[in-house]
């Protein structure tokens, strides 16, 4: 079983940052970022994984507090900070292909890829929310589908770069006086619909040969980006079935594109309240969901829908919405959850608040286990992308209680399998597209 953990200040609770154990200031807190990795890495996870958006998200007009993780470290400076400070676990950072430059990607994470000897993945985003592009001159918020095309042919060319030089150029051979053999040097040329790059890349070949390209777009177009170029895909389900629908359709779409399925490892997010009790279990849930302000929670709710649902009575069931403010796979999600048993709309704007979405499970750390085994033993998963309610403790309550008794079962590694992400992913080394048939 492959395990992320989703990286985000103060936790994944929309309160984490009111609990009492809870490090209010993490955002700002380098230090705090260190331990966490540092005990990922003791739990043996595979991967952090750092999210980014290009905005500030206000929280909407009610004049209540902002989101905890609206302002903290840039993600990409984080990582290559934790990089020093972390030897064996994976390192992945978000890197938006609708606001950067596929050059200047390449060579960040190939350069990431050289500090950290092999450590890290690109998480692929085309960036959904259009207040981002106001932060960006001239460069419009594309429609969805003209996003998924730019992407694509920005994944292409990055990774074309990342073939820039052959393992073997730099002969750095003091002797004779050879720095370098141009022979093994490859000039892209691309031309393309989004972009021009002439290449190559001045970055030498990094460790993996090329990072780990990973994604989380769930949509048609979304999967299709994944099935074609993706080698871990984050996602949401909250129910086994959804996303044992999700598992099926990607790995068929890439048998599709000619690759192998285990070549990608899908990942739903879970969120994991654990205790030696259930009733312990639950108390923990509780004492979060009883630090959360229902109207910020049901902010939270209307931008993930895209509609605004602050007008609508809080302790009445969600009436039907119009078709058309559906943004998003996630948004269909929740929509269904209004249609199991009429929740109210405070009760489904908690129940997103708690883990966005995501699957949660509650309970003690062998009911926690069935369940994720029942996951992964039943085509759903091959693993889990972590979100601890809160930071640390959450973290601790997985590292302590879920990862042993993981591990009991054989589900889960007890040392690292090598030295790079690829080596720990299960996942092949690419070759060049310049090597000879003799070498590919
Ligand atoms: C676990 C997870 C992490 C994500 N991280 C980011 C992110 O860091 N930045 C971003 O702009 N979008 C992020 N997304 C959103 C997706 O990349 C994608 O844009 C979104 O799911 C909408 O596209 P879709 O309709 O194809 O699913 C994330 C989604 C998931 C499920």
């Amino acid at each position: 079983m492959k395990l992320g953990l989703f990286i985000r200040p103060c936790g994944h609770h929309i309160a984490s940052w009111r609990h009492p154990r809870a490090q209010a200031d993490a955002g700002v807190n380098f230090q705090h970022f260190v331990e966490m990795a540092q005990l990922a890495e003791r739990g043996l996870f595979d991967m952090l994984f750092s999210a980014d958006s290009l905005t500030v998200w206000t929280g909407g007009e009610q004049g209540i507090d902002l989101v905890h993780y609206v302002a903290w470290i840039e993600p990409w400076t984080l990582l290559s900070a934790l990089a020093a400070h972390t030897k064996r676990i994976g390192l992945v950072c978000t890197a938006s292909t609708s606001f950067e430059q596929p050059f200047s990607v390449a060579r960040k994470f190939a350069s990431l890829d050289l500090i950290s000897g092999g450590r890290v993945g690109w998480n692929v985003v085309t960036s959904g929310n259009e207040t981002e592009a106001l932060n960006f001159s001239d460069t419009p918020h594309l429609p969805k589908v003209e996003r998924y095309k730019r992407g694509r042919e920005f994944v292409d060319v990055v990774r074309a770069l990342w073939d820039s030089w052959d393992g073997d150029a730099f002969l750095r051979d003091k002797a004779k006086g050879v720095f370098s053999d141009r022979s093994k040097m490859h000039v892209l040329n691309h031309h393309g619909d989004y972009f021009d790059v002439q290449g190559p890349l001045n970055v030498a070949r990094s460790p993996q040969g090329q990072p780990v390209i990973v994604q989380a777009g769930a949509s048609d177009d979304g999967r299709q980006l994944a099935a074609e170029t993706a080698e871990v895909v984050f996602t949401a389900h909250h129910v086994v079935e959804t996303a044992r629908i999700f598992y099926a359709d990607v790995k068929r779409r890439m048998v599709e594109a000619g690759r192998d399925p285990d070549s990608l490892k899908i990942l739903p997010g879970l969120s994991v309240y654990v205790a030696p009790t259930r009733e312990e279990a639950q108390a923990k849930l509780q004492e979060l969901q009883d630090l959360l302000h229902p109207e910020l929670a049901v902010s939270l709710l209307s931008r993930r829908i895209g509609h605004d649902l602050s007008a609508y009575a809080l302790d009445e069931p969600l009436p039907d919405l119009p078709e058309n403010v559906v943004i998003s796979s996630r948004s269909d999600m929740i929509i269904g959850w209004s249609k199991e048993g009429s929740p109210t709309l405070r009760e489904l704007a908690l129940r997103f608040a708690s883990s966005r979405g995501h699957f949660t499970l509650v309970g003690t750390p062998q009911e926690v286990v069935d369940e994720m085994q029942h996951w992964f033993e039943t085509g759903a998963c091959d693993g889990f992308n972590i979100l601890p309610p809160f930071y640390l403790g959450g973290l601790e309550d997985f590292v302590n209680m879920v990862t042993p008794e993981l591990q009991k079962r054989g589900l889960f590694r007890t040392a690292y399998e090598g030295t790079t992400l690829r080596d720990i992913l299960g996942l092949p080394t690419p070759v060049s597209r310049y090597a000879s048939k003799d070498e590919a």
